[in-house]
């Protein structure tokens, strides 16, 4: 589908609208040919002619031609104005739809401040077009054809003079508008770039704040500004040019009409009248001249806009629910790796990984950072692809399955916790959103993470900030936790999620969850012994390969990578002790 088609869709619905508000001003147009009209027979009638008695009847029309004017004026925007709230409602929807359907490869791709640019700055374009463009535009269209067919029923001669601006205007604007559109397209690409500079700044200021950077970001900021700044007078330079040239064919239609309108009233092939009459439309032809220049501006800005949004809107998400996916609402948790491989960039990040998993057994992985953990376990949602092998859940593949519903029955806390700007309620609850309070608390009691909720001055209702601000590290990692454990998922999966808190803790929530052992295929991820030795199968991932494997006895036996972690963590601090 072309940008254009894709735009249409979303204006299609208000087609019977825009009719109307096209048919409102069609008449607002044709009202204006009425005024010069009396004006001629008031000079014609009234002052040459001396019928005196015409004048209040011709007063009285104008008066009443100027407020339908008036009331019609008022309509028309109106109009618009729904049709173009109504598009942008329908367009901001589908957009955001489709943001959510993006798989993780299109958000490692893509900035977030250019995806917002998308919902603001170009939407924005497309309302202005919709709303006011549209209308004026074919208002301005109808203007200079009425005016002209009612010079052609006064006077043919005078009306192919003036009509004789008609093609160098034409030809300007197509000039323009092919000029215009890569400095629009530029301009629309430094704004992108601003704003995406704009939030991550605002999202990293602790950052910038912590390494005192406020200067050298600010330097930056400068240079996006400058860059934006440039691109909008790159693209003034060129529209500019045009500006003096319409004002000059305008102004060239009044001396046209001055000079060949004279002479001919001067010889009487014309009465003072018409030439008054004319003098009436002249500013029907004068202003769609002078604006054209303007709607050039306003239609590339629109095009530009909607081809942006559309080229996002457009890219189709590798991951999505297969067409005739298997349908399961509640897995059994069993899991096997058959071969699988991943390459990301050209990189081998995954690397023949086989292994299989009985539900309800516990699965420890160890392995240094950057060894490809959390990427196993991205395979696993189905975030991402294997590019070899097979990824099975409950013995079918994961490409087979419904998307959704597979990730429903896995209960994820991501390495890098994620809280909503919510109440502490809010995010444990977040996939279960209706579920009792009860529950939230027996989750957060599991994760550890009661006591410290309660002690806040308003408990389970503190609003947490964006990302979870105000809260301790290892606090953000329990609520996650928390969050995970509220689904009573079939899988759960625990990737770095007690790095950050205190043995004790640790210890606590390792006991929590030998009460879900049975139910729940559990992985652990984690670099502490602790953690991980009474889980049933334990995996030592090395730059993406299976490493080492067993029990935690069988791993100290093997005395390789895992037996030198142990020893690291157990042993090291006593003998210094000694
Ligand atoms: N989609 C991706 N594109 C590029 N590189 C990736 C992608 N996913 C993971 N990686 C890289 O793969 C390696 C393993 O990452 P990860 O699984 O997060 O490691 P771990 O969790 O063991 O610390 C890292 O070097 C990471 O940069
Ligand atoms: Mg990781």
């Amino acid at each position: 589908m072309t940008p254009m088609k894709w735009f249409y869709s979303f204006i299609k619905p208000y087609r019977k609208r825009l009719f109307l508000g096209l048919f409102l001003v069609t008449f607002l147009a044709g009202l204006a040919i009425i005024n010069p009209i009396v004006s001629g027979k008031v000079v014609d009638d009234v002052i040459s002619g001396g019928q005196y008695d015409k004048l209040p009847v011709l007063v009285l029309i104008l008066l009443l031609v100027t407020a339908i004017r008036s009331v019609l004026r008022f309509m028309v925007p109106y109009n618009f104005e729904i049709c173009s709230q109504g598009v942008l409602y329908k367009m901001r929807d589908a957009v955001y739809r489709k943001l959510l359907m993006e798989d993780f490869a299109f958000y490692n791709r893509n900035r977030t401040g250019d995806l917002m640019s998308r919902q603001t700055g170009d939407m924005d374009a497309i309302r202005h077009f919709v709303a006011n463009v549209i209308s004026s535009i074919f208002e301005n269209i109808l203007y200079f054809c009425f005016a002209l067919i009612m010079i052609f029923t006064i006077n043919t001669k005078l009306a192919l003079c003036m009509l004789c601006i008609l093609p160098f205007t034409v030809v300007l604007t197509v000039c323009q508008f092919k000029k215009v559109k890569p400095a629009f397209h530029n301009i629309r690409t430094r704004f992108s770039s601003l704003n995406a500079f704009v939030q991550e700044n605002i999202s990293g200021n602790r950052v910038v704040k912590a390494f005192a950077k406020e200067d050298y970001e600010t330097e930056k900021f400068e240079a996006e500004n400058d860059a934006y700044k440039t691109a909008e007078l790159d693209c003034a330079a060129i529209w500019s040019k045009y500006v003096p040239i319409f004002e000059f064919f305008s102004n060239i239609l009044t001396v046209v009409l001055m000079l060949y309108g004279g002479i001919m009233a001067i010889r009487g092939e014309l009465s003072l009248g018409s030439l008054v009459t004319v003098n009436g439309y002249l500013w029907m032809l004068n202003m769609p001249l002078r604006m054209a220049g303007w709607f050039v501006n306003d239609v590339q800005r629109f095009v530009t806009s909607v081809e942006k949004i559309h080229t996002t809107f457009s890219e189709e998400p590798h991951i999505s629910k297969p067409v005739n996916a298997i349908t399961k609402k509640h897995y059994k948790g069993s899991i096997e790796f058959r071969n699988v491989s991943y390459q990301a960039e050209g990189e081998d990040i995954i690397q023949d990984v086989s292994f299989s998993v009985k539900p309800g057994q516990t699965i420890g992985i160890l392995g240094p950072t950057g060894a490809g953990k959390s990427t196993i376990m991205n395979l696993l949602c189905r975030f991402y692809d294997t590019t070899e092998g097979d990824v099975l859940v409950d013995g079918v593949n994961v490409k087979d399955l419904d998307l959704y519903e597979l990730r429903d029955n896995i209960g994820m806390a991501m390495q890098d916790v994620f809280l909503f700007s919510d109440t502490i309620e809010g995010n444990i609850a977040y996939a279960r959103p209706d579920c009792p309070f009860d529950k939230v608390k027996k989750a957060a009691i599991a994760a550890d993470a009661n006591h410290f909720i309660q002690a806040m001055p308003e408990g389970y209702d503190t609003i947490v900030g964006e990302r979870g601000v105000g809260l301790s590290g290892g606090q953000k990692q329990r609520i996650s936790l928390a969050r995970a454990l509220l689904k009573d998922p079939s899988i759960l999966i625990l990737d770095d999620t007690t790095s950050a808190v205190d043995m004790e803790t640790e210890t606590y929530i390792q006991k929590q969850l030998k009460n879900l052992e049975g139910n729940h295929t559990i992985f652990i991820i984690a670099y502490r012994i602790s953690s991980l030795k009474d889980a049933d199968q334990i995996l030592v991932l090395d730059h993406g390969r299976i490493a080492e494997r067993g029990t935690h006895k069988e791993l100290l036996e093997n005395n390789g990578y895992y037996a030198r972690v142990f020893e690291h963590q157990y042993h090291t601090p006593a003998k210094e002790g000694r």
